[in-house]
């Protein structure tokens, strides 16, 4: 048996409790043995929900049982969620997440404490929500230099965008829609300011770069200033606002950045609309290929996140995971894109 601690019974964790239930035969014969829940952390409790039999408040109980191989943190924002992470590495448990804060700030300590105990961190549910793309990064193109990655990185502001474009409508309405449908972040800002877009670009270019990029250091602008004007008038000259997130190499260097875009309609982001997210990438060998799909949303992030703990519980103690280090990334133009 391998046993599960799921720390959060949010949005997120709530629905990798739905995934693994639902799907439940079928990831126990891949595993190749049952794959039990054994924990779920939350300070509530959840009365008439089959899940209160399995509710600990005490973070403790879940690091200090030897039976718990796998920890998944679904908690979200930086602590408590760096604190246990770390402890729980320390402890030799491997932990799935799919939290781009914390990959963004912690993600080279916690690749490092992972390799030192012989364990896995892993974060495909961090990028692109439902969308298989960090997998396909370090493991099919990894014979690649990858020299241009631009993305629809954020659901809630392509979202957003798309209604105001079919529909005029203005941003204060549809940030409203995106937050009574789940999308949003609990802090908005993060989704609208484009913090959000800027760690997953910051975690994509680590991995291609193999070093450390701060998310402080990427150009980053949102889409609090865009109008229904300015969406009229885009649409008007063929055009459409997207958010985008890039991060090219040119030689040895790499620049990163995070904005609106005006894209024409022939342009292959055009039509990627609402909720869905879609990543371009552009390798030396390769040459293009698109990722499309659920970019935001409970049941495409849980099941990114059990793909992650069905990885582990099928293959432990082999290395799955990205590794970047912690050598920090300088990157080009940021002082150039703010003129
Ligand atoms: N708020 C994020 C988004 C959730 O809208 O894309 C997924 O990271």
């Amino acid at each position: 048996m391998v046993n599960v601690a799921v720390l959060g019974y949010g949005t997120v964790g709530s629905g990798v409790v739905e995934v693994i239930r639902t799907n439940q035969e079928v990831i126990n014969q891949r595993v190749g043995e049952t794959l039990n829940l054994k924990y779920v952390l939350d300070l509530r409790d959840f009365p008439g929900d089959p899940v209160q039999e399995i509710i600990t408040h005490d973070f403790e109980e879940i690091v200090q049982d030897k039976e718990v191989d796998i920890v998944v943190e679904v908690m979200g924002g930086i602590e408590p969620a760096y604190t246990f992470v770390k402890r729980s590495l320390e402890a030799g448990k491997s932990v799935a997440t799919s939290n781009k804060a914390l990959v963004a700030k912690h993600g080279a300590e916690l690749l490092k404490i992972a390799k030192e105990k012989n364990v896995n961190f892993l974060f495909e549910a961090s990028v692109g929500g439902g969308i298989p793309i960090l997998r396909p990064l370090h493991s099919s193109l990894t014979g690649d230099v990858v020299e241009e990655i631009t993305g629809i990185l954020n659901g809630t502001t392509n979202y957003m965008l798309t209604k105001m474009f079919y529909e005029g409508a203005n941003y204060d309405e549809v940030l409203k829609e995106a937050q009574d449908n789940g999308y949003a972040e609990r802090n908005p800002e993060a989704d609208v300011e484009g913090y959000d877009a800027c760690r997953k670009i910051a975690i994509l270019a680590s991995i291609i770069s193999g070093k450390q990029v701060d998310f402080e250091d990427i150009y980053c602008e949102g889409i609090t200033k865009i109008t229904a004007d300015d969406m009229k008038y885009a649409k008007e000259m063929g055009m459409t606002i997207k958010l985008l997130a890039t991060c090219k190499r040119e030689g040895d260097k790499i620049c990163a950045m995070v904005s609106p875009c005006l894209l024409h309609k022939s342009h292959p982001l055009f039509n990627i609309d609402g909720v869905f997210n879609s990543i371009f990438v552009h390798g030396n060998m390769l040459g293009d290929a698109m990722f499309y799909g659920s970019g935001a949303g409970k049941l495409p992030t849980a099941s990114a996140v059990v793909g992650d703990i069905v990885e582990e519980a099928k293959n432990p103690g082999r290395n799955l995971g990205v590794m970047w280090s912690e050598e920090k990334l300088e990157l080009e133009g940021k002082e150039e894109l703010k003129r």
